[in-house]
């Protein structure tokens, strides 16, 4: 069983962070979407609202390969959360190279602190999804943008409910 975790902050979900579920879904049996408590940012909505968002999304998402995919929210190490999955991969999304660099040093962090056998895996971003990031889609809704073509119809709703 290949368990994977994508960890991140997902404040909201994008079709950036669907592209990489579905792409990894192919290395995969199991990925467990972390939404982290903690991540040195002040989030739009909760870890719960999240997580809502997320399944909502997943559930209307078609996988291109057997997999199952669960949510779930922690406040730990991210390294004390995989050993509770037994996952012994992490997944990351990588949009350009400026990216790299705290990716990188984030992922010699983690196999520094784990006792286990962890890897990270790194999926380049599709060049569609290049420019889509949480952060500005929060901005553009914000300020009465479109936002239809970055996130799926449940972060749509979710940011009409909310700004
Ligand atoms: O999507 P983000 O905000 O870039 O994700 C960052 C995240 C959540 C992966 C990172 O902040 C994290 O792993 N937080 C959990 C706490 C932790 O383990 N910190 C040490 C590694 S930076």
């Amino acid at each position: 069983m290949r368990t994977a975790v994508y960890p991140g902050s997902f404040d909201p979900v994008t079709f950036g962070h669907l592209d990489i579920i579905k792409r990894a879904s192919k290395l995969a049996d199991r990925i467990v979407i972390a939404i982290a408590a903690h991540s040195g940012k002040k989030p739009l909505f909760t870890v719960p609202e999240r997580i809502e968002i997320l399944n909502a999304t997943l559930e209307e998402t078609e996988l291109p390969a057997p997999c199952e995919v669960v949510v779930e929210g922690f406040d730990t190490l991210l390294i004390d959360f995989m050993k509770k999955h037994k996952a012994q991969m992490v997944i990351r999304g990588v949009r350009q190279y400026s990216d790299f660099e705290y990716e990188a040093q984030m992922a010699a962090l983690n196999a520094k602190l784990s006792d286990r056998d962890i890897e990270t895996v790194f999926l380049a971003a599709n060049p569609e999804y290049q420019a889509i990031a949480s952060r500005f889609i929060k901005q553009v809704a914000q300020l009465g943008g479109d936002v239809s073509p970055f996130v799926p119809p449940p972060v749509i709703a979710a940011l009409q409910g909310r700004l």
